[in-house]
C-alpha cells in the first residue's frame, strides 16, 4: 500500500440513481473495463442441522467494485461471509478466489491469500491495544512485518488512540479498528459485515469515504453486507438481494432506486 495520489473519493456526491425520476445515468466506471472477478461463488449452499440457510447463491465480485449485499434481518447474509471466509464450511458449491479454488481452505488460508473480514459486531480483542489489535491483523504475515502507515492516514483517530485499549474506545472507533485490522494484510478481497450498525453518522461517513478510495484503486474487490440503505446505495457498483437465503434480485448499483431496492428493503 503506498501514499502515491489516488483519485479523490466521490462519496458525498448524491446516490447513483438519484431520486430524481429520471432514466439512471450509466456508471461511467463500467466503461472502463475494470471488470477482473477476483471473487467467484457457485451454487452455494449451507445449511444448520436440518435447516437449509444458503441456497444456490452465486454471483462475481470484481476488482475496483464495490458488491452490495442487502437483505433484512435473517436472511443469511452472515451465514454468506462466514462461509467465504471458512468460518462455517461449504456444503455444496464453489468459491474460487484469485484464480485458486478456497471452497475448502482454512479461514487462516483465505487470509493468508488475501480476504479481509471485518465481522458483524467488530469482534475486536476489548483488553489488547488499539496497536495490538492491528498486529493480530498481520497474524499472517512474517514475524516482524510494520502495521502500514497508512491505516492511520485512512483513520487518523487510531494514530491518537494507539496505546489505548479496544474496549475503551467508541463504537465507531471500534470499526475503524476493525477495518483497519482487516486491511492490515493488504487484501485484494474486503468483506464487511453491517459496518453502519450502532456507528454515529459523522463516522458512517467517515468509513464510506475510506471504503469509496478503496474500491477506486481498482486493487481490490469490496463486498459490503448493509441493511443501510442510503450507505449501500451510495457505494454500491453492484447490488444484490438476499431473502431466505436466495438471492431474489441483482442490478447496477446505479439502478438501485429504479429497481425498487428500497421498498424491499422497508418493512
Ligand atoms: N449458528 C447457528 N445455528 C443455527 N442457526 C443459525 C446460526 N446462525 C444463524 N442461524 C440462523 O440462520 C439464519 C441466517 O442467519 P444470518 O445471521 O446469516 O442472517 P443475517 O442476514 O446476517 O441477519 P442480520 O441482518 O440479523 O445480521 C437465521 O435464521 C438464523 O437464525
Ligand atoms: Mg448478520
Amino acid at each position: 500500500m503506498g501514499g502515491d495520489d489516488h483519485p479523490r473519493s466521490a462519496f458525498g456526491a448524491p446516490p447513483r440513481g438519484g431520486d430524481a425520476g429520471g432514466p439512471a445515468e450509466p456508471d461511467p466506471r463500467r466503461l472502463l473495463g475494470k471488470t477482473e472477478a477476483v471473487l467467484r461463488v457457485d451454487g452455494l449452499n449451507q445449511y444448520y442441522g436440518g435447516s437449509h440457510i444458503l441456497r444456490n447463491l452465486g454471483f462475481e465480485a470484481r476488482l475496483g467494485e464495490v458488491t452490495v449485499v442487502l437483505g433484512r434481518n435473517g436472511v443469511g447474509k452472515t451465514t454468506l461471509l462466514k462461509s467465504l471466509m471458512g468460518v462455517v464450511p461449504v456444503k455444496t458449491g464453489s468459491v474460487v478466489f484469485d484464480g485458486g479454488d478456497i471452497t475448502k481452505a482454512t479461514s487462516y488460508d483465505r487470509v493468508r491469500r488475501g480476504i479481509g473480514y471485518v465481522p458483524q459486531g467488530r469482534e475486536i480483542f476489548g483488553r489488547l491495544t488499539v496497536e495490538e489489535n492491528l498486529r493480530m491483523g498481520l497474524a499472517s504475515k512474517p514475524g516482524g512485518t510494520p502495521i502500514p502507515t497508512e491505516l492511520f492516514e485512512l483513520f487518523p483517530v487510531l494514530r491518537q488512540m494507539i496505546n489505548r485499549r479496544g474496549g475503551d474506545l467508541s463504537g465507531g472507533q471500534q470499526q475503524q479498528l476493525a477495518i483497519a485490522r482487516a486491511l492490515a494484510a493488504g487484501p485484494k478481497l474486503l468483506m464487511l459485515d453491517e459496518p453502519t450498525e450502532g456507528i454515529q453518522p459523522s463516522i458512517i461517513k467517515d468509513i464510506g469515504r475510506v471504503i469509496r478510495m478503496l474500491a477506486d484503486r481498482g486493487t481490490m474487490a469490496i463486498v459490503l453486507v448493509e441493511q443501510y440503505y442510503d450507505f449501500a446505495a451510495e457505494l454500491a457498483d453492484q447490488y444484490l438481494v438476499m431473502e431466505r437465503g436466495e438471492i431474489i434480485q441483482r442490478g447496477l448499483g446505479a439502478d438501485m432506486e429504479a429497481d425498487g431496492v428500497r421498498k424491499k428493503m422497508s418493512i
